[in-house]
């Protein structure tokens, strides 16, 4: 039986509740389809700084470097660790250091959600760069806490980072209703965006059968709300690709409905997969989380790890609780309940 090796981080907040209802609907797909999963559970948290002024132990990338593939529930606990700190210390050297520059984020609405628009017929693929651009890290702060401070976040945006998203967002949109969006603001800036423009124009030709367009994010925010039927897939810079992954999830219905997966596409060094949320605070350890965006980014594990049949089964699973109504609206259904239903409807 093949066998699979999981690197579990639950983190902090909803992310230990929706990693526990993930594994609970990935044994049932595994018992099901004939094969193992063998997960080794890490407590790297903000937790685990408060105790060890570390989010991961110094070696911790070198942990998780054996693993086939990782799986994060959250990250973050604002009140004991600042964000600045948890994040550059977890989940951000991990997209890094495994090179997982692309992050795959489908947006659509699952049956039985009723989202905040009045389209419903909309599927849109987000690629998201993940390794650089806005999140580079690079900048600094002079003169602080002085009336002549100055802070710079410098983004920094290389000929080998925005070839390789670029040619991975013509993929997926060849794999599907071939078309490309790029998002940039080449309007306002002027070095990296208006070279970000240049590649995606250069690129194009070698996918003649996709068709691209040019889109500012300003233009793209106001699209999603008002036309999203209208996108196949959409290419975007880290921070841009973040606003509009929270964009996405809000017309699918919330946070609670938003897969993510961060890939290293040659496969050398293992891929991760997250829900979009984050820890959510305000409804921690009150058994409300949705786990549909942590169980469909489990889906997408699945199919990366080449279980594609268990991966769609999955989905089917999970849209055959919402076509009920199970999970379609906050509070109406718990953590528990949902999770319950996705599993029967995958065993049945
Ligand atoms: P958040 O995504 O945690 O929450 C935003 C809002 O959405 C909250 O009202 C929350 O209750 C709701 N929500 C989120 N997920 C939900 C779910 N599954 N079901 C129902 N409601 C859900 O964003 P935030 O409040 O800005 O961040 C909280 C913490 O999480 C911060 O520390 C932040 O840095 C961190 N964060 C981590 C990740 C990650 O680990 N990938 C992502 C985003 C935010
Ligand atoms: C996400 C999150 C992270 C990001 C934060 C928590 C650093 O918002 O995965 O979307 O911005 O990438
Ligand atoms: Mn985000």
């Amino acid at each position: 039986m093949k066998t699979y090796t999981l690197a579990l981080i639950p983190g902090d907040g909803i992310g230990v509740d929706v990693t526990d209802a993930t594994m609970d609907v990935l044994d049932v797909a595994a018992a099901k389809f004939g094969f193992a999963l063998k997960p080794t559970t890490f407590p790297w948290s903000c937790e685990y700084y408060v105790e060890t002024g570390k989010m991961m132990p110094d070696d911790g990338i070198e942990q998780l470097r054996p693993f086939d593939a990782i799986y994060l529930g959250a990250v973050g606990w604002p009140k004991t660790v600042p964000d600045s700190v948890s994040l550059h210390g977890l989940l951000l050297p991990i997209r890094k250091a495994f090179t997982q520059y692309a992050n795959i984020r489908p947006h659509r609405l699952l049956p039985g959600v009723e989202g905040p628009l009045k389209a419903e017929g909309f599927d849109i693929l987000c690629i998201r760069e993940n390794t650089e651009g806005e999140y580079a890290g690079a900048g600094g702060r002079v003169h602080q806490g002085q009336d002549n401070e100055v802070a710079t976040e410098v983004s920094i945006f290389t000929r080998k980072g925005v070839e390789r998203i670029l040619r991975f967002g013509f993929e997926q949109a060849r794999a599907r209703r071939k078309h490309l969006t790029s998002v940039t603001k080449s309007n306002a800036q002027k070095y990296s965006m208006v070279f970000w423009d240049e590649m995606t124009d250069k690129l194009a030709a070698d996918y003649p059968d996709v068709t691209v367009s040019h889109m500012h994010i300003d233009a793209m925010a106001a699209k999603m709300v008002m036309a999203p039927q209208d996108l196949d897939v959409i290419v975007a810079s880290n921070l841009f690709g973040d606003i509009l992954t929270d964009l996405g999830a809000a017309i699918q219905g919330g946070l609670g409905f938003a897969a993510s997966a961060n890939i290293c596409p040659d496969r050398s060094v293992p891929s991760m997969f997250e829900p979009v949320h984050g820890s959510a605070p305000d409804i921690a350890g009150q058994n409300i989380a949705n786990p549909i965006a942590a169980i469909w980014s489990g889906a997408m594990m699945l199919e990366h790890l080449g279980e594609k049949i268990a991966a769609e089964a999955i989905l089917a699973a999970i849209e055959a609780a919402t076509a009920r109504g199970i999970g379609t609206r906050p509070g109406a259904s718990t953590t528990d309940e949902i999770t319950a239903a996705v599993k029967a409807a995958l065993e049945a």
